[in-house]
């Protein structure tokens, strides 16, 4: 497959991003037209953001698993489409070639009709990093259900949530999960969910870890003994539902500034169409290529770039099952020595942990493979740069640092590797199609270099959200309606005098831990969920690996044993309601918040406390109670 849209030189990347912003509609009808249609679009695209309503390509149909897989195997049928790394190293490794995946993925499209799936039913997904799970991902898009995958490590009330606010039907998991040393029982999990959750009929069970696990008569079924039954059936082909580009791919639950997830939702074919579009051009992907994605499918990083963007484009791909650290913390480098990798797209906050064990791990491993390494979900401190640069890309890799969102659907702004400059720490420029800019609190517009602001998007690109399912509303007021006509991203970020963004962080009350958005409100409500819990009050605060931590204060009232297991019983909490990653780094018991006389928590004060900056803090005086502050900094953790 080659690319022809794939853009070769700061030139051919000047001229493709003027084209894009002159004639947006001609530009991306120059790109779709490299995929695989049912039919023809009418119109490409049609858009307000006041709504919002966005549509690309309507009038299209298609499927994207035809593009992902069908349209791959007359000329790479037998190329590894898969390459799949086991948590334990001394378990075999698997490869499905475009042929294989393409046959499994029909069988477990008629596996899901067989169960009564049908096309805009939800299904959610919680599964560990296997091939089945990309698998189920793709059966889903195969015959028009709308996946929600929800990521291994979150609890059974956040699965309940997710699984309510989507009226699932249908839970395909696995017994357990291997992560590390540790086994994950999935499905026990699975079942505390579904306690709460009535309109789910089948649960669909892939055998993974062998932990025994109570199956229930009518709802429960196992994985192995559905394809059995497919094969009895005689393998019926399963032909590719024909789907409107507008009709819903997936939704994926993202935090925000509110105690309640949102589902962000994608759509077929824009989704499809700048995903691999920004594939193939961030990360200059060369036919034949072993490409490496760390992330879990159950992020949309997962979803955009290990699954649809590179399956799209016909490229090999490289899924891990575990985690960095295990067996030790040399193992993506084993990896990378192993499959001889090409690409390899991580987060800053594993980079910072590997480079905190030293460079024993790094050493004596071949990484002469690599060509380019990619950076996501975080700002990367220049330090954690250098290290990548200098010790695993030996000075010769360009650095994509990828900025993006649940909500972009793909990558909004990177250098494109080895076309375009990379600077240590800065996203740079935008892609063709995306039109950034800097707004001030006000919402005008700060033009020029060397500003900062927050960060905002002026005209539709093919993956932006359509919707938070089931709530329109939210939508419009959560992305739509700071700055009327523009989306805007949470994020602030500065320009520097070349025009290159740099992304800061968020300016809502949204933390990003270890990569994951993780919203303020979300753990306050987890923490309050404890009994002896009056209030809490979440901030972030500068972490060195995981880029924030979580710190929690909190007025406890219950039965006073020592502060140290009053702390595990709280942090117990929060991994049970939300799960361990919203777990908090610090917990400060308090006897008061600083209030405003209107009951207002002034986090402000708060963010600087947990951040050691007690001196400066700012206006005090409208607080109702000054000498909760003192308080509080003298107990400072
Ligand atoms: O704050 C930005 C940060 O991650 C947020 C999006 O999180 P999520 O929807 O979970 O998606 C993560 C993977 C795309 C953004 O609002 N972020 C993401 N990439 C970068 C980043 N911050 C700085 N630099 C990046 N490259």
């Amino acid at each position: 497959m080659s690319y022809p849209y794939q853009i070769k030189s700061s030139e051919e990347y000047r001229s493709a991003y003027e084209a894009s912003v002159s004639d947006p509609e001609g530009f991306w009808a120059g790109i779709a037209a490299h995929f695989s249609w049912r039919r023809k679009w009418d119109k490409v695209l049609e858009w307000n953001f006041s709504d919002p309503d966005v549509k690309w390509f309507t009038g299209g149909q298609l499927n994207i698993t035809e593009n992902c897989l069908d349209r791959h195997l007359a000329e790479r049928g037998d190329q590894p489409a898969i390459i799949w790394e086991p948590n334990d190293p001394g378990e075999d490794y698997r490869i499905l070639t475009y042929k294989e995946l393409h046959f499994k993925v029909c069988q477990f499209a008629q596996v899901l009709k067989n169960n009564g799936a049908k096309k805009g039913d939800r299904v959610c997904i919680y599964m560990p990093m296997v091939p089945e799970l990309a698998i189920a991902v793709l059966a889903c898009a195969r015959i028009g259900v709308i996946h929600s995958v929800v990521f291994g490590g979150f609890s059974a009330q956040s699965i309940a949530d997710r699984i309510q606010d989507a009226g699932c039907t249908l839970v395909i998991t696995a017994d357990g999960a291997f992560r590390g040393n540790k086994d994950i029982p999935l499905k026990s999990v699975i079942d505390d969910a579904l306690v709460q959750c009535p309109t789910i009929r089948r649960v669909i069970v892939l055998t993974r870890t062998r932990v025994p696990v109570s199956m229930i008569k009518g709802r429960d079924t196992w994985w192995e003994d559905e394809i059995r039954k497919v094969e009895t059936q005689g393998n019926p082909a399963c032909p590719a539902e024909v789907m409107d580009a507008e009709d819903m791919l997936f939704i994926l639950y993202t935090s925000g500034s509110t105690g309640k997830p949102k589902g962000v939702v994608h759509t077929c074919a824009g989704y499809m169409v700048f995903a691999n579009y920004s594939f193939v051009n961030v990360f200059q992907y060369q036919p034949g290529d072993v490409y490496f994605c760390t992330a879990d499918i159950g992020w949309i990083t997962g979803h955009s770039y290990i699954v649809y963007g590179p399956l799209s484009a016909g490229a090999t791909t490289l899924l891990f099952e575990g985690i960095p650290t295990f067996p030790d913390a040399g193992r993506f480098w084993d990896i990378v020595d192993k499959f001889k990798v090409n690409i390899l797209y991580t987060a800053p906050t594993a980079i910072r942990s590997l480079m905190g064990f030293g460079l024993d791990f790094v050493k004596n491993k071949d990484l002469s493979s690599l060509k380019v390494l990619g950076t996501v979900g975080e700002p990367i401190n220049e330090e954690a740069w250098h290290w990548y640069h200098e010790q695993i890309g030996k000075g010769r890799c360009p650095i994509v640092d990828t900025w993006w969102q649940t909500e972009t659907g793909g990558i909004l702004i990177s250098n494109l590797a080895g076309v375009t400059p990379g600077k240590p720490a800065h996203a740079t420029l935008p892609l063709p199609g995306v039109q950034p800019l800097l707004v001030d609190e006000k919402g005008e517009e700060l033009h020029g270099n060397n500003v900062s602001g927050n960060l905002c998007i002026k005209f539709p690109w093919p993956s932006i959200i359509r919707t938070t399912y089931g709530d329109h509303d939210r939508c419009r007021t959560t992305y739509f309606a700071t700055y009327p006509g523009l989306y805007f991203t949470g994020d602030g970020a500065l320009r520097d005098e070349q025009g290159n963004y740099r992304i800061t962080g968020r300016v809502d009350d949204v933390l990003n831990v270890s990569g994951h958005r993780i919203g303020t409100a979300e753990v306050e409500n987890a923490i309050n969920m404890h009994t002896g819990v009056v209030e809490s009050a979440v901030v972030g605060y500068p972490h060195d690996i995981k880029g924030q931590g979580i710190y929690a204060y909190v007025i406890f009232n219950g039965n006073k044993t020592d502060e140290a297991s009053i702390r595990k019983d709280i942090t117990q909490t929060v991994a049970r309601i939300i799960g361990p990653i919203a777990k908090p780094d610090k917990i400060q018991l308090v006897s008061g918040l600083p209030k405003t006389r209107s009951g207002k928590i002034m986090r402000r004060i708060l963010r600087k406390i947990a951040e050691g900056e007690l001196q400066n803090l700012g206006d005090t005086s409208t607080l109702l109670d000054p000498a909760v502050v003192e308080e509080i900094k003298g107990g400072k953790l």
